[in-house]
């Protein structure tokens, strides 16, 4: 950790600031937490969890990463980089809480300088991370419940298409700090929707819902809605499926059947809210 960040880690089980080493980071009490050989540190504590391997599975994990790595979502990591929260002058600490497999923290810790910090109570998702990013760190936790992190340690908050604890956000932001909200946009993935022969209802617009959940302690300063039309071949159609809630809900015959389709365009549509105090 470079100047002028300290270590903004908070020890799960007390409270006490983390000490950083290369090996194990630890309390002054002494509770003690290991850095992986991939680099990331587990504060997951096993009252946190609910079962044994919380969040994204691997499978979702790796068609996540799949996915990104073909570039179909590009223009959503230029937006994120692109937006003004980023372009203030000097270091910016950064977390991302629910940051799946990290390609959207990873690449905003290339664009800029700073201190990032990626957390998910996937473990997989951190290990996988954690192996790409070095420069950024990872902390596999519970978004849901008390974060291992400091009050008032972040200037931006990042919490694309994962939940939302927002008192837990309003702690840990500075005061000037902004919270930027991704979800899906109009027409996320409708064709694909519709192949798997969802209704309607689903394709409702997430972004006023967000805001208004979000108002008692943030406001709205700036939305933008990024939308494109993009070409998907064979692999990227059924990891796109894997990755998204959609395995879950959709039927087996139509799964198969887009299974089955050598190409799809697909409509790709997110909304990024900022929201400030
Ligand atoms: C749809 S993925 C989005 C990942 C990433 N933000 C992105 O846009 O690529 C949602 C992520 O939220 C994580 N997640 C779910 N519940 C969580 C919780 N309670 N705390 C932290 N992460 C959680 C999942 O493991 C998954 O990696
Ligand atoms: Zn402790």
């Amino acid at each position: 950790m470079k100047p002028p960040f300290q270590c903004p880690l908070r020890c799960p089980v007390c409270g006490a600031p983390l000490i950083p080493g290369e090996k194990m980071y630890g309390c002054a009490q002494g509770h003690p937490f290991n850095v992986a050989k991939e680099g990331y540190i587990n504060l997951l504590l096993s009252h946190q969890r609910k079962s044994r391997n919380p969040g994204d599975d691997a499978d979702m994990v790796l068609a996540r990463r799949r996915f990104f790595d073909s570039g179909a979502y590009d223009p959503l990591s230029e937006q994120l980089c692109g937006l003004s929260v980023f372009n203030r002058p000097g270091p910016l600490a950064v977390l991302d809480c629910g940051c799946g497999e990290g390609h959207l923290l990873g690449a905003l810790s290339e664009a800029r300088d700073g201190f990032f910090l990626g957390a998910d109570i996937s473990k997989k998702a951190v290990q996988i991370a954690s192996k790409r990013h070095r420069q950024a760190t990872w902390i596999v936790a519970n978004g849901m419940r008390q974060l291992p992190v400091a009050d008032a340690s972040m200037d931006v908050i990042l919490s694309i298409l994962a939940p939302r604890n927002l008192a837990e956000f309003g702690r840990i932001l500075k005061p000037d700090g902004a919270l930027l909200v991704g979800v899906p946009g109009p027409n996320h993935l409708i064709e694909l929707r519709r192949q798997l022969q969802f209704s309607s209802g689903d394709f409702k617009e997430k972004a006023d819902e967000a805001a208004a959940k979000c108002a008692p302690l943030f406001c709205e300063a700036n939305r933008e809605v990024l939308t494109y039309q993009t070409l998907l071949g064979r692999e990227q159609i059924a990891d796109l499926i894997q990755m998204t809630p959609l395995f879950w809900r959709s039927g087996p015959e139509a799964k198969a059947a887009v299974m089955q389709l050598d190409r799809l365009e697909i409509t790709v549509s997110f909304t990024l809210l900022t929201l400030i105090r």
